[in-house]
């Protein structure tokens, strides 16, 4: 196995010297095709507005369906970069290998630093042709542990047999196991549920640092979830869909520093 610190150590250089660990998911409600330039326009808005208090960007599928890939997302990865953020494609890549290694290197063709995948795939044929993409690159793969939203427990939260081990264990616990195994750059845990945020530290400790969405909007919480042991917070309409992101931004940002 490779060892790759790259992605990693990018984004934790970049949380430090900007001393924060606030994650921006660039997210908009829905505009009609004919306004879509408009969404570019916000979009960078925010960005020039937030860039001093978060240290990377989060896109979802909020901006690369109206805008695409390689005509408005990439002037903003650009942008992003430019003002000294990481930037993460929120993809959940969830196929068969060969459309994942089409579809990582789509993305990281247009610029991103990382991007998030679905361990339910599996490795042989599912996750292994991402993880190759991304370590010849030097780019980085977060993993889902345990999502942010309700029906999570359907799937994450499950008890399983884990199919290598024979084991009965919750179904994140396996994956967070998985994650340090193939050396995955950040696992993805809702700030929504502290307690699952406690255990999967428990199984990672500083190794893989835990991404964690939820906070605001979702009714996650700054403090609970850092220490329960998030090293970084998304956090999407808080920021992005207020009156005034860059105020939305500092108050986050120094919440989370207390
Ligand atoms: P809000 O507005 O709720 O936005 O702060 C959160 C952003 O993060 C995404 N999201 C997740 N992404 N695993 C992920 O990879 C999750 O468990 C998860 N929960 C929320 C959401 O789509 C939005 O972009």
């Amino acid at each position: 196995m490779v060892f790759n610190l790259s992605f990693r150590f990018k984004i934790e250089q970049t949380a430090r010297k900007k001393e924060s660990q606030i994650i921006l998911a660039l997210d908009f409600p829905f505009e009609k095709f004919e306004k879509r330039e408009g969404l570019f326009t916000k979009a960078e808005h925010v960005l020039n507005a937030v860039h001093p208090y978060i240290c990377a960007v989060k896109f979802n599928h909020h901006l690369v369906l109206p805008l695409g890939v390689f005509d408005g997302v990439q002037k903003l990865v650009k942008i992003a970069h430019d003002l000294g953020l990481v930037t993460i494609m929120d993809c959940k890549v969830n196929d068969i290998g060969a459309t994942n290694e089409t579809i990582a290197e789509y993305y990281y063709a247009a610029g991103f630093d990382a991007l998030i995948a679905n361990p339910f795939i599996g490795w042989e044929e599912g996750l292994k042709p991402i993880f190759d993409v991304a370590r010849k690159q030097q780019r980085g793969v977060i993993l889902l542990v345990y999502m942010s939203h309700k029906g999570a427990k359907e799937g994450y939260g499950q008890t399983i047999i884990d199919a290598e081990t024979g084991k009965e264990m919750p179904q994140y616990v396996s994956f967070a196991k998985k994650a340090l195994k193939m050396d995955a750059d950040g696992v993805v845990v809702g700030a929504t549920y502290p307690e699952k945020i406690r255990a999967v530290y428990s199984i990672l400790g500083n190794r893989t640092p835990i991404y964690s969405p939820g906070i605001g909007a979702q009714g996650g919480e700054i403090k609970s979830a850092l220490e329960a042991g998030a090293r970084y917070l998304i956090v999407g309409r808080a920021i992005a869909q207020s009156d005034k992101p860059a105020e939305a931004a500092k108050q986050i940002k120094n919440l989370a520093k207390r």
